[in-house]
């Protein structure tokens, strides 16, 4: 017996591969940095348990495919404080945003259909293309031109008679770009020209930071009827083990189609829904308050990294990444392995995501690491030491490195 083709070729997680190595690092003593996993660590809001812990009816009975009206209703409620106006029905909750991305995937294309996605992307958008069956077709990006939307023609030729949706993140996982409105705009016209849906993967909104405001897709009328929106409260609440998300489309058919897909699974968790309503109370404070506290982290980082030569880094303007473009750096998962592996400062090391698996054009991204900086101030300072002593010395053994190969 022999597993499917589908399972086989699936890619192991970037952000988790490494797992082993760092498990054998701690068993010999070392203490690991995490900047390898966006799990913020912030608490999640106290309104958010307590109203789980509210829960008093005797059975906990599956719930409506849609999702519990009431949260639809609050996240109506929230985007209208953006001046996006929408009805619950176009809201579907999903089981976090992953649950919504494959949704989104299976509605808009066929078997071998492509989605043109901007590279690097969020590495898990490939298992979903798996598993609806369908292909990425990435356009690069740059970190010189700090990973914003490449020009028209590299657009244009990524276009095929098998296109169907151009796909965005923005603010970006694992850039941290936050795409203008200028540049969704330029996205929306191309789908106009080419008669295409966009999906926008809008999970990390409330992360933007210099003062800068997130325009979501939902804002651009022409493009109306062709928007899907990826939504999730896991980083927006610091409660990723929830796993409530949401799909947002003003298309009817779309929509139709989703409430299909999630009659087949039944339902979103109830409980969580029940604290996501009670967290989306929260007034824009809440928010203001996590993004001083992400723009603080990000300016450390930024700093200690950029002070070092041969680091190539654009500020990024959201979310809580950075790809790090490291020059003289051939095989960044070799570089990230080898920091669990074969150094230490001071008994600890640092464990960051090479970035080669957030693309998919087989050799891009080998002198690139992501970095989350879901740490406190202090701990981020001293990771961001540790990991340039790592790379100082991983430079020094390259020559060796290379002869030995
Ligand atoms: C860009 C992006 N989209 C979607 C998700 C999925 O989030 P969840 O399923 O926890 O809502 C993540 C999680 O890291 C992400 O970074």
């Amino acid at each position: 017996m022999r597993i499917s083709q589908r399972a086989r070729v699936m890619q192991e997680s970037p952000i988790r591969k490494l797992a082993p190595l760092a498990t054998a690092a701690r068993q010999r003593g070392l203490s690991i940095y995490h900047l390898n996993i966006g799990q913020p660590d912030l608490p999640t809001p106290p309104q958010f348990l307590e109203a789980v812990a509210r829960f008093a009816d005797p059975v906990l009975a599956y719930g409506p495919s849609d999702g519990l009206p009431a949260l639809r209703e609050a996240i109506c409620a929230y985007f209208s404080r953006y001046k996006i106006h929408l009805d619950p029905s176009q809201v579907l909750i999903t089981n976090g945003g992953s649950e919504a991305i494959l949704f989104a995937f299976s509605v808009v294309a066929d078997q071998q259909e492509e989605i043109i996605v901007p590279e690097p992307f969020y590495t898990n958008y490939n298992g979903y293309a798996q598993m609806a069956n369908l292909h990425l077709v990435p356009v690069r990006t740059h970190a010189e031109e700090g990973f914003h939307l490449p020009p028209n023609e590299v657009l244009e030729r990524a276009v095929s008679s098998r296109t169907k949706a151009l796909l965005l993140c923005s603010p970006n996982n694992p850039t941290g770009t936050v795409l203008t409105r200028e540049e969704l705009e330029r996205a929306a016209d191309f789908c106009l020209r080419h008669d295409l849906f966009l999906i926008a993967d809008e999970v990390y909104k409330e992360f933007t930071y210099d003062g800068r405001q997130h325009t979501s897709v939902l804002e651009l009328p022409e493009v109306e009827q062709r928007v899907i929106v990826v939504d999730s409260i896991s980083k927006r609440f610091s409660a990723c083990g929830a796993r409530v998300g949401a799909i947002i489309s003003r298309n009817r058919d779309v929509m139709a189609a989703c409430l299909k897909l999630g009659q087949a699974r039944l339902c979103p968790p109830t409980l969580e829904q029940l604290g996501a309503v009670a967290a989306y109370q929260l007034e824009e404070d809440y928010f203001a308050a996590i993004r001083r506290e992400y723009q603080r982290r990000r300016d450390v980082l930024y700093d200690k990294l950029t002070a070092e030569p041969g680091i190539i880094l654009r500020k990024p303007r959201g979310a809580f990444y950075m790809i790090v473009k490291m020059q003289g750096i051939n095989d960044a998962d070799d570089f990230a392995a080898w920091l669990l592996r074969d150094f230490a400062e001071g008994g600890e090391t640092v464990m960051v995501a090479p970035a080669s698996g957030f693309y998919a054009t087989p050799g891009a991204g080998r002198d690139e690491v992501r970095i989350a900086y879901v740490l406190e101030v202090a701990k981020l300072e001293r990771a961001a030491e540790v990991f340039l002593a790592g790379l100082a010395q991983y430079r020094a053994l390259q020559p060796a490195l290379t002869t030995e190969a």
